[in-house]
């Protein structure tokens, strides 16, 4: 059902404030009268203890799914301290890489059903790992085979390009680098900040979404360009590889998530007065670095679309020609929640005014089950 929308990426774009509370529901607490604020994942609270003396996670999963654990990446390592290292399902089968025994593997899949990622679980269980799901689906194969795991519970998901499960994935993801995370003084603040962060998510996400109507006209811009670059880097690299992911898999037009800090090996040769390019340079500890990215797309004549935190306009702006979306600011971490929905509004829009079939994709399907 689409209620008063007319597609279900639409819809599901706009649902993603309640989504993200019921990720959430019953899993944060403001804290009682210790005031202490805690995170209570139901599903792991038996296996933290084990996860907490790995040696490693490892992130497996495919399209929309891996970009969510790379997200999530940077928090996990700074909370935690224990290496996180990242696998496409298919690459890990391909080389049949090494998983160990002293491994958390962490298996990230909307549906719970894709034949990758699922015989990547496979052949992690065969080698001994503590194999942990992040999973939409209750009862799918992956939940089931998992040895414990978190529910996303973002609701059903059904337009083909992954939006809402995308950001309930991160918060979830940010929630269990919470949980595995140790509660010292040391970090006190910042997880405080997390939690708080987190409960105030879906107000700041109500509020990038009335960026609709600019996405709208952005759109309208770049309707007939061949191909649009995205750069991020830190917290955002995976919101660069995921926002050009929805514009080429709904919109049809080439695009691709490029590193900022890999600019000069290579990209910059593309960079000229025609071919748009999305820089993302929201606030954080990257923020100087993404501002020198900026000024060296700008020297080479880059069209540039600048996503900045709200009231940065004019330090990332570089005269009339260029382009600023400017966002909500939150923590650090959670950043990449709010980043992504102009690119999931602006892909959306897309490829409506082209007239392409935004629900249904040509040539792609919501859940791959065969390899
Ligand atoms: C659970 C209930 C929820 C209830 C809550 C009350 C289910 C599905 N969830 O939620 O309805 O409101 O308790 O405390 O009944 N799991 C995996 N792999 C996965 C995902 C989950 O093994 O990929 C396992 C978990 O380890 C857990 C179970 O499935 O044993 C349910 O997980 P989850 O729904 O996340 O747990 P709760 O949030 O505690
Ligand atoms: C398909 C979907 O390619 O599978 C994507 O079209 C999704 O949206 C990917 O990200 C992985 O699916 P899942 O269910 O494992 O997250």
């Amino acid at each position: 059902n689409k209620g008063h929308y007319e597609h279900y990426m639409q819809k599901e774009i706009h649902e993603q404030p309640e989504s993200l509370t019921t990720t959430m529901r019953g899993r944060l607490s403001r804290g009682g009268s210790s005031k202490l604020k805690t995170v209570l994942l139901g599903g792991l609270k038996d296996h933290l203890k084990t996860i907490r003396r790995s040696r490693r996670i490892v992130f497996i999963g495919c399209g929309t799914s891996y970009n969510a654990a790379l997200a999530s990446r940077p928090i996990l390592e700074e909370l935690t301290g224990i290496p996180v290292t990242m696998e496409i399902a298919s690459d890990l089968l391909d080389r049949q890489g090494p998983i160990y025994r002293e491994d958390t593997a962490v298996f990230v899949s909307q549906s719970g059903e894709t034949a990758d990622t699922l015989l990547a679980l496979q052949y992690a269980l065969d080698n001994g790992a503590l194999c942990v799901g992040i999973t939409n689906t209750v009862g799918s194969a992956i939940a089931r085979n998992t040895h414990c795991g978190v529910h996303i519970n973002a609701g059903a998901e059904i337009g083909v390009a992954s939006t809402k499960a995308y950001t309930s994935q991160i918060v979830v993801m940010a929630m269990l680098a919470l949980a595995i995370g140790g509660d010292t003084i040391s970090n006190q603040a910042r997880r405080e900040a997390i939690i708080d962060g987190l409960l105030d998510l879906p107000n700041k996400v109500r509020e990038v979404l009335k960026q609709d109507q600019e996405m709208k006209d952005l759109a309208k811009l770049l309707m007939s360009e061949q191909s649009l670059l995205v750069f991020g880097r830190g917290f955002n690299y995976a919101t660069a590889l995921e926002g050009a992911l929805k514009v080429k898999e709904v919109a049809l037009t080439h695009s691709e998530g490029i590193l900022a800090g890999e600019m000069k090996h290579g990209p910059l040769a593309l960079v000229d007065e025609n071919l748009p390019i999305i820089v993302l340079a929201t606030r954080d500890a990257c923020f100087s670095k993404q501002q020198s990215v900026i000024q060296q797309l700008h020297a080479r004549k880059g069209r540039l679309i600048v996503m900045c935190s709200k009231g940065d306009a004019a330090l990332v702006s570089t005269g009339e020609s260029c382009r600023v979306i400017e966002v909500p600011l939150v923590e650090d971490c959670l950043q990449p929640v709010i980043n992504i929905i102009p690119l999931q509004l602006l892909a959306y829009h897309l490829t409506v005014l082209k007239g392409l079939n935004v629900d249904q994709p040509r040539n792609l399907a919501k859940s791959v089950t065969t390899q």
